[in-house]
């Protein structure tokens, strides 16, 4: 059962995804008004919260619409009322093409292309229907994952694509995703920077072969203020932001923003003086990044999770830990984390203000 608005956290069975709104509401205020300042739009990417009411308060708060993973995320965000959606990502094979074109009839989602053979059956359809679908051109910026070559490659992909009826070309996205991590400061600006300028000057290359190019997308939490600065980039992506987690601020560096995401845990047993085991493990927090932290317990730390089991060494200060007492933790990657949980309970000042199910968890196709 599902405690009642107003509980307290000691209300709450364990382990429970809790969200501080007001270090939610914070990180949201500094992300929008640096996009502001330097004239770029924010879209937020929704994969870590998966949450139709989060995305809905983001884009009350200033965020042009929603980046999504997967088409059957768009489709729940659509459901619920978003229209401005971008698909950061490849649609292909039949079966999807048909919901995007169910998709196209009720929002206004751009979709990724790196190959004409993607956009060609969803050129069709959209004919077919008497529609038109944005599509972006995803260039490769250094990340070797998707993405046609910069240059001569991509104005071709997008000639292509845009003489096809059905698919109107809004623009390049790119993602620095292989630089968030690079340890010296400097270097990870000049590298960003470099990435970043190559997928700026496909606007230029693009304008020049007569065709447009309205967005320049790219943009991750862990390289937010090297994006948000970049001349020529007209949106940003970074999503992960909201919650902010110990990989973002101790790995990429990024100590703005404040952590809002916590799992709250209670300790299970006490086996020796320097060790509590917790009810949650791997199946309830992601250690693949970087390991959680303890809240607010410099001298606790979580030293090994299995399943269902978390392993916690005390120092000698934090001996006095006992059985039933409540510990929370801030996730190692929240991403990878607020998908293990059916829901966000959200906290103001201690109440709880809302419960928000996860609605496109598990919307893998
Ligand atoms: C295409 C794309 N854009 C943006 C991001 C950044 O998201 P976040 O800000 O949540 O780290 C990612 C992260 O994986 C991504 O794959």
């Amino acid at each position: 059962m599902l405690p009642p608005l107003g509980a307290t956290k000691d209300d709450l069975d364990t382990p429970a995804l809790c969200i501080d709104l007001d270090a939610m509401e914070a990180n949201v205020r500094l992300a929008v008004e640096t996009c502001r300042r330097h004239g770029v739009a924010w879209r937020p990417h929704a994969k870590c919260h998966k949450s139709p009411a989060i995305a809905r308060k983001l884009v009350e708060a200033g965020a042009i619409g929603v980046t999504c993973a997967k088409l059957g995320e768009a489709e729940v965000f659509g459901e619920a009322g978003v229209r401005d959606l971008l698909i950061a990502n490849l649609v292909v094979g039949p079966h999807k093409v048909r919901r995007l074109v169910e998709l196209r009839r009720k929002a206004d989602p751009i979709v990724c292309i790196d190959h004409i053979e993607q956009a060609e059956p969803i050129a069709r359809a959209m004919a077919e229907a008497g529609l038109e679908l944005r599509v972006i051109i995803e260039v490769d910026i250094g990340l070797n994952r998707v993405g046609v070559a910069c240059g001569e490659p991509a104005v071709r992909l997008a000639r292509q694509a845009a003489e096809l009826p059905g698919l109107t070309l809004a623009g390049v996205m790119g993602y620095e995703g292989h630089l968030l991590t690079v340890p010296d400061p400097q270097e990870k600006a000049r590298r960003i920077r470099e990435a970043l300028n190559r997928l700026v000057a496909m606007r230029g290359a693009l304008e020049q072969a007569g065709l447009p190019c309205e967005i320049v997308s790219c943009g991750g939490t862990g390289a937010f203020f090297h994006s948000v600065t970049q001349p020529g980039i007209t949106e940003l992506q970074a999503g992960g932001l909201i919650f902010s987690d110990a990989f973002y601020r101790n790995v990429c560096q990024v100590p703005e923003f404040q952590f809002a995401l916590t799992v709250l845990t209670t300790v299970v047993s006490r086996p020796a003086p320097d060790r509590a085991i917790i009810d949650a493990g791997r199946k309830t927090l992601n250690p693949e990044l970087h390991k959680p932290l303890v809240a607010g317990r410099d001298d606790i730390t979580v030293e090994q999770l299995s399943a269902e089991h978390g392993k916690l060494r005390l120092a000698p200060s934090a001996e006095d830990v006992r059985i039933g007492d409540r510990l929370e933790l801030v996730p190692g990657y929240g991403d990878l984390t607020t998908v293990l949980h059916d829901r966000f309970y959200a906290f103001r000042a201690g109440r709880l203000e809302a419960v928000w199910p996860l609605e496109a968890r598990g919307r893998l196709q």
